[in-house]
């Protein structure tokens, strides 16, 4: 396994992933992750098996913002490098390769990163099934996201403060 940035390049392989793990009134499509890729490449991790293959990843920009709302999905002009909070936008595995601990790895690498940088925190949102799986990292449900409700799904705002 092989832990890295993501660059332009894995733009094909990266949507393809989203597609398999979300339903796609959930999934952000090529065109939102080519402008993310092309503004804030060096948000996004993920993982390669040896052949090179992406088995996982995350994503997120950067912001002031402190809550999370659905334009920011589309919007990559909204990134600020320097901002205070690490969106997280999307953590996806392979149907093949979960329970592996995979996402554990990337997510608690991006903590690690976010704080390295001096952001104050990280923010995401998910649904209700993976409130204790985000709990396991250190974030803190805040109830149902106002920001946030695309695919009309319920989503719960979760913080995770450095
Ligand atoms: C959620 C997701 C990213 C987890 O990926 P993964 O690589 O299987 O996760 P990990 O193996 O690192 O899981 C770490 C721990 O969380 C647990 N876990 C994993 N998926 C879980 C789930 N859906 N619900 C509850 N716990 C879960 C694992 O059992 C593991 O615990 P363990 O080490 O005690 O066994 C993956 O299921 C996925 O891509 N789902 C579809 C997309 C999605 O919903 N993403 C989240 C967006 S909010």
């Amino acid at each position: 396994m092989k832990l890295r940035r993501g660059n332009i390049n894995d733009l094909r392989e990266l949507a393809s992933i989203e597609s398999i793990c979300f339903p796609p009134e959930q999934a952000a499509g090529l065109e939102q992750f080519r402008r993310r890729l092309e503004k804030y490449p060096q948000h996004f991790l993920v993982l390669c098996d040896s052949d090179g293959k992406i088995i996982s990843f995350i994503n997120g920009f950067v912001t002031d913002i402190p809550d999370l709302t659905d334009e920011m999905y589309e919007k990559a002009d909204m990134h600020k490098e320097n901002g205070s909070w690490q969106m997280i936008f999307g953590l996806n595995t392979l149907p093949e390769y979960r329970r592996r601990g995979h996402a554990q790895t990337l997510m608690n690498e991006f903590l690690s990163i976010a704080r390295s940088e001096g952001r104050r925190g990280a923010v995401l949102t998910c649904k209700e099934s993976l409130i204790g799986f985000y709990e396991r990292f250190g974030f803190v449900n805040e109830g149902v996201s106002e920001g946030s409700v695309i695919g009309g799904v319920k989503w719960y705002q979760m913080r995770r403060s450095f």
